[in-house]
């Protein structure tokens, strides 16, 4: 299995360019289904899911060209196969976004139901509730959630909690649904937002894409469209951490400041100078260490999960002790014994973690044990004295793209280990 190795104690200077965020292109790839016409999108980023979905949209009989420069071309128009299986989903979660899509426009859908995870219990219920609501017939059987439809009718669909590909997946099949949907308590994450911008330059009429409500007007078709994805705000948020944890100077390039408030009020808390401009973003900590920052994690327009183990690294070094307390998910304090491997002192205490600071981390092998706990983990590397080897990389590969190339060029010592030379 492939490895990341780092000698920590570098302070990262420089310029690293932002790729298109994971957590918009799965939907989109998958909203591509719902055209009678093949769809383009571009800025998509080279990531294991994303090789993911489109390995699940080709089993179904989708058309799928990618250019040099990544840009995919998807054509629904052959598709005979409406069944995401258990191979799949077990790899990536995200595959339940093809279930709304499915169903509104093919009429059926069969979805392997994903099982835990190593963040959180992670249920479906309100995707399925949403479906029912819509009018379809949903149950679940061996394993599968079986889904038909003739053709979905427009309803009020509240969400008791928010919940992001939840609202996606619903917000995808009341496209094509007759009548009107509202969506409320819906999630208002930029990703929720570009899904509809891509979905509306297909022909849908999506309005309130940002806000808790959503008003969908069902329309008869949809057709194909050109799409570039937006910037990933969390691949941006753990280039900017990588600055402060470092005391160093990083512009993050190609990314969109506004989509990161709660982020750079944090880390202008933590004592970084942070300056924006209309897409980039630099941190400059002035070779200081980093003051530590209390963070509770919530829906958007809050401060992210996704960043959530940044921050804990972030604290394991800072100067104080900081609390960070996680909302969202009931298990994502995973990266927590893996830090106290490089010396971290964090104390867990029901939801929060409570960390106080060490003047330094000493390098040690640990486990990457989910995408964002890993990315914390690789932080804390680019501090730890001496040499930190990061294992099962893969779950870094889902989510970042050639992330040891990007930290390089803002000088890290860091290097990935094939599976061969790391056995
Ligand atoms: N929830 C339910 N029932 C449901 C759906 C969700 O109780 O039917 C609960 C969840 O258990 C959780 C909360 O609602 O406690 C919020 O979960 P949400 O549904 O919003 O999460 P998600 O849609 O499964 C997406 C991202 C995650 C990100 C979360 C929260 C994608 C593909 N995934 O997951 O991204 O952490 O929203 O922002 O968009 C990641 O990129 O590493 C990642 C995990």
């Amino acid at each position: 299995m492939a490895q990341i190795r780092i000698s920590g104690g570098v302070p990262l200077e420089g310029e690293v360019r932002i790729s298109g965020a994971k957590n918009a292109v799965l939907p989109i790839l998958v909203a591509s289904l719902l055209g009678d016409e093949p769809s383009q999108v571009s800025n998509v980023p080279h990531l294991q899911d994303v090789t993911t979905t489109m390995e699940l949209l080709g089993r179904m009989g989708a058309q799928l060209a990618v250019d040099e420069r990544m840009q995919i071309e998807i054509d629904p128009r052959e598709m005979r196969d409406f069944e995401a299986p258990y191979e799949l989903v077990k790899t990536m979660r995200a595959s339940i976004l093809v279930l709304g899509p499915l169903v509104a426009r093919f009429g059926r859908a069969i979805v392997s139901l994903p099982g835990g995870c190593a963040i959180g219990s992670r249920p479906v219920n309100l995707h399925l509730h949403g479906l029912r609501q819509l009018g379809a017939e949903v149950s679940v059987e061996n394993g599968n959630i079986i889904a038909r439809a003739d053709r979905l009718k427009g309803a009020r669909i509240v969400f008791d909690t928010v919940t992001v590909t939840g609202t996606e997946n619903i917000m995808m099949a009341a496209c094509l649904a007759r009548g009107t949907s509202v969506i409320e308590n819906a999630a208002q994450e930029p990703e929720v937002v570009d899904l509809a911008g891509f979905l509306n330059s297909m022909g849908a009429r999506i309005e309130g894409a940002g806000t808790n409500t959503l008003v969908i007007e069902g329309v008869e078709r949809l057709g194909g469209t050109k799409y570039s994805v937006l910037p990933d705000r969390i691949e941006t948020g753990t280039y900017l951490v990588a600055g402060a944890m470092t005391s160093g100077r990083v512009r993050v390039t190609r990314a969109r400041p506004r989509d990161l408030d709660a982020v750079i009020d944090k880390l202008a808390e933590t004592g970084a100078v942070m300056t924006t401009g209309e897409d980039w973003i630099e941190i400059d900590m002035r070779g200081r260490r980093p003051k530590s920052v209390d963070i509770t994690t919530a829906p958007y327009p809050a401060f992210p999960t996704d960043m959530q183990a940044q921050f804990t690294a972030l604290n394991t070094i800072a100067e104080g002790t900081g609390i960070v307390t996680e909302t969202v998910f009931e298990n994502r304090f995973m990266h927590v014994q893996e830090l106290q491997r490089l010396g971290a002192d964090i104390r867990l205490k029901g939801n929060s973690a409570i960390v106080r600071g060490v003047a330094q981390l000493t390098g040690a092998p640990i486990m990457a044990t989910d995408l964002r706990a890993s990315a914390g983990l690789v932080l804390a590397g680019l501090v730890a004295r001496g040499q930190t080897v990061v294992d099962r990389v893969y779950h870094i590969d889902r989510g970042y793209e050639i992330i040891e190339e990007k930290l390089g060029q803002l000088g890290a010592r860091i290097r990935r280990v094939s599976g061969k030379q790391a056995a």
